[in-house]
């Protein structure tokens, strides 16, 4: 299976110019990347002119952030709907980014909810803030998720990304350790089948069970991710892919990475 990475641009680069500059290599690296599927999410405010000059199917388009409404008295906001109107298939929700700035879990209930009624893939992100010794990130990641898909049909929780990103492996020197985030990887999908049952997690054709079930629901991890940890943790962390933040500004560092996943 292909593996999947996000490109989370935050509030980079400077220009347009430069940004023009960082698509164009992105692009030829992931169209020689077979393993992986990537999405890109610069700033919105490039989204559009970025998405006219790429018709090839190899690189989908995101927003890292968009508003649950459709219009409105939202001064500075930005609409799915409008997102959804420059090519973003995807959207993130729930980043750890925002969250600190005080994205709560609701807006991230309402965020999903509308992504998917507009056919887009919510790309929900969960994680403790900090780690202490006596397992609170377990609680966390329940909450955020239970919040997040409250409003997401029995039949759909696979038509939403998720993405394990803690706030303290992010900006960091190293990665989590992949047997750390195997163990979150296993009880995100026995959160998720609790609160929607096996039924929409299983897919046409494939086996039953709770494993299987669980199994279909795509896990990413984030943080600190880049071409020296990634494929160990893509091999031994239970995960689908990746949200990659710095090294998806640096092109070198993003042409490696998705290299580096070609053997994983
Ligand atoms: P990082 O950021 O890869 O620079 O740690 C990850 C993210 O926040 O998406």
């Amino acid at each position: 299976m292909k593996s999947i990475v996000v490109a989370n641009w935050k509030m980079n680069p400077a220009t347009f110019r430069e940004a023009k500059k960082l698509f164009e290599a992105e692009r030829k690296a992931a169209e020689k990347a077979r393993g992986a599927s990537v999405i890109i999410a610069p700033p919105a405010i490039f989204l559009r002119e970025l998405s006219k000059m790429y018709r090839g199917s190899k690189v989908a388009f995101g927003v890292q952030n968009a508003h649950f409404e459709a219009g409105g008295a939202h001064t500075g906001e930005i609409s799915l709907t409008q997102a959804k109107d420059a090519r973003a298939k995807y959207v993130i929700v729930g980043h750890a980014e925002r969250r600190a700035e005080g994205e709560t879990d609701d807006d991230a209930r309402k965020k999903v909810a509308s992504a998917l009624s507009l056919k887009m893939t919510p790309i929900l992100c969960v994680g403790e803030s900090s780690r202490t010794d006596d397992g609170e990130q377990f609680e966390v990641v329940r909450e955020q998720l239970r919040a997040g898909l409250a409003d997401v049909a029995a039949s759909s929780p696979s038509r939403v990304l998720l993405v394990y990103e803690p706030l303290w492996t992010i900006g960091k020197a190293t990665a989590m350790a992949p047997r750390e985030m195997h163990q979150m990887a296993i009880f995100i999908r026995k959160c998720v089948v609790e609160s929607h049952g096996e039924a929409g997690l299983r897919h046409a054709g494939a086996g039953s069970g709770l494993a299987q079930a669980g199994r279909n629901m795509k896990i990413l991890y984030g943080g600190s991710v880049d071409e020296k940890n990634a494929s160990a943790m893509l091999r031994d962390g239970d995960v689908h892919g990746f949200l990659v933040g710095r090294a998806s500004v640096d092109s070198k560092a993003f042409a490696a990475l998705l290299q580096s996943l070609e053997h994983a």
